[in-house]
C-alpha cells in the first residue's frame, strides 16, 4: 500500500450511513434529524432535543411529558455509586471518575448486554438521568461538601445546577445552560462518536461503548478544548492584553484552544447561537469579571479571525459560559458529557442496527519480514 493511499486521521474518510445529524461543511451548518440546530436551540427545550435524537421526531406535548417522567424516574444513583465516587482519586480529573463510574454502571446492571432496540433505549435514559448526578455528586465530594441527590420536582437542568449548588439560578442562566446542552448534543462522526461506534461494532455493551467515548472526548483536541479555553481566558487576563496575546500567541505557532475545526473551516453554525445565550447571561450577571471576560472573548476572536481567518468553535463561548456559571474548569468536560450521552447513545443504536465490524487497513511501515533468531544465538 503506498502512502497516498492513507488517510491520516481519517481525515476525508465517510465510513457508515447516519441519519441522527447531518454535518454540512459548505454551509458550516448542523442538522438534528433535518432540523437545524440553531433552531432546535432557541425554539425547543433541551428535553424536546433529547426525546427527538432518540425518536426521530419532536415530542409532542404528551410525548414530552411522558419522557420527563421517564427520565425523572430513572433519577437516583445507588448508593454503591455514592460510595464508589466518596472511593475515587480527588486528584484524578474528573473525566475519569465519570469514566469509572459509567464503567461501574454497566457492572452494576444484570441486563448490561441486552441491546435490543428496547434494551438500548431503557439504559440510554438510565444514563441520561443517571450521569448528571454522578457529575454532580463527584463536583462536590471534590470541594468537599456532601452530595446532594436528585429531586423530581425540577426540569432535567434545574435539577442539575440543584444537585451542584443546592440551588437554581436564574432562568436566563438555565436557559444558557439548556441551550449549551443542545448544541454539544450530537455531531456525527467526530472522535468520541466514532469511539462509541466502533465499540459497538464488536457487539460489545452500550455501557463500554460510553465509557470508551468518555475516554476519547476526555483529550483537549475534542471535547477538553472547553476547559483549556477557561485557562486560556484567565491566562490573557484582561481585555487590554487579549490582542497581545493572542499576536505573541501566533507569533510563537501555538494552538489556540476553541479556535479551528476538522470539518468547519469558516465558522461553526453553534457558535453565534451560544454567544449570544452567553451575553445574555453576562449582562444578567452583570459583574465586572463577566463583562471582562465577554471583551476578552471578542478580541482575540476578532483577532484570530483577522490575522488567520480561523473561527472558534462551540467550545470558545461554553467555556467563559460555564465558568460564569460557578463550575469548577474540570467538570466542563464530564458537562459536555451530560449532553453527549444523547448522540453517543443514538448512534450506538444505529450501529446496532445495521452492524458491520469496524475494522480498517494500516500501512505497515516497520522493519521488513525477517528470521527469528533463537535466543541463546542473539
Ligand atoms: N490555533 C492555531 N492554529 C490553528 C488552529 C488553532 N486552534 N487550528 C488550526 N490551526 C492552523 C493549523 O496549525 C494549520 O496551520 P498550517 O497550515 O500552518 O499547518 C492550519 O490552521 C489548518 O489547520 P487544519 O488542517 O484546519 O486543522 P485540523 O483539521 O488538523 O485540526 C483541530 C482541527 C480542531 C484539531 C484544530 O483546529 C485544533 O487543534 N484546535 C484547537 C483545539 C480545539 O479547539 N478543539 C475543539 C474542536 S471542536
Amino acid at each position: 500500500m503506498s502512502d497516498a493511499e492513507v488517510k491520516y486521521g481519517l481525515a476525508g474518510v465517510v465510513a457508515d450511513d447516519t441519519a441522527v445529524s447531518k454535518v454540512m461543511p459548505e454551509t458550516n451548518s448542523l442538522t438534528y434529524r433535518g432540523y437545524a440546530v440553531e433552531d432546535l436551540a432557541t425554539k425547543c427545550r433541551w428535553d424536546e432535543v433529547a426525546y427527538l435524537i432518540w425518536n426521530k421526531e419532536l415530542p409532542t406535548r404528551a410525548q414530552l411529558a411522558a419522557f420527563q417522567q421517564r427520565e425523572k424516574n430513572e433519577r437516583g444513583i445507588s448508593a454503591d455509586m455514592l460510595k464508589l465516587i466518596g472511593m475515587l482519586n480527588p486528584k484524578a480529573h474528573p473525566m475519569d471518575a465519570l469514566r469509572t463510574c459509567v464503567s461501574f454502571l454497566g457492572q452494576a446492571d444484570p441486563t448490561a448486554e441486552d441491546s435490543s432496540p428496547k434494551g438500548l433505549y431503557d439504559k440510554s435514559l438510565r444514563m441520561f438521568a443517571q450521569i448528571p448526578e454522578i457529575v454532580a455528586a463527584d463536583f462536590r465530594v471534590r470541594n468537599g461538601k456532601a452530595p446532594i441527590g436528585a429531586t423530581k420536582d425540577l426540569g432535567f437542568c434545574e435539577n442539575f445546577f440543584h444537585m451542584c449548588f443546592g440551588k437554581v439560578p436564574s432562568p436566563e442562566i438555565v436557559k444558557c445552560f439548556d441551550i449549551s446542552m443542545t448544541l454539544y448534543a450530537e455531531h456525527s462522526f467526530n472522535a468520541s462518536t466514532f469511539t462509541a461506534r466502533t465499540i459497538a461494532s464488536s457487539l460489545s455493551d452500550v455501557y463500554s461503548a460510553v465509557t470508551g467515548a468518555i475516554g476519547s472526548l476526555k483529550g483537549p483536541l475534542h471535547g477538553g478544548a472547553n476547559e483549556a479555553v477557561m485557562h486560556l481566558l484567565k491566562e490573557v487576563g484582561s481585555a487590554s492584553n487579549a490582542e497581545a496575546w493572542m499576536m505573541d500567541a501566533l507569533a510563537k505557532k501555538k494552538n489556540i484552544m476553541g479556535f479551528g475545526h476538522r470539518v468547519y473551516k469558516k465558522g461553526d453554525s453553534r457558535v453565534p447561537t451560544m454567544t449570544d445565550a452567553f451575553k445574555k447571561m453576562v449582562d444578567v450577571i452583570g459583574t465586572a469579571e463577566a463583562r471582562e471576560y465577554w471583551e476578552i472573548s471578542r478580541i482575540l476572536d476578532a483577532t484570530m479571525v483577522r490575522e488567520k481567518g480561523i473561527y472558534p468553535n462551540l467550545d470558545f463561548p461554553t467555556g467563559p459560559a460555564y465558568y460564569l456559571m460557578g463550575f469548577d474548569i474540570p467538570i466542563f468536560t464530564p458537562i459536555f458529557v451530560i449532553s453527549r450521552i444523547t448522540g453517543w447513545t443514538a448512534h450506538v443504536m444505529e450501529q446496532r442496527a445495521a452492524n458491520k465490524l469496524v475494522r480498517p487497513l494500516s500501512n505497515y511501515v516497520g522493519v521488513p519480514q525477517r528470521d527469528v533468531v533463537p535466543i541463546e544465538m542473539r
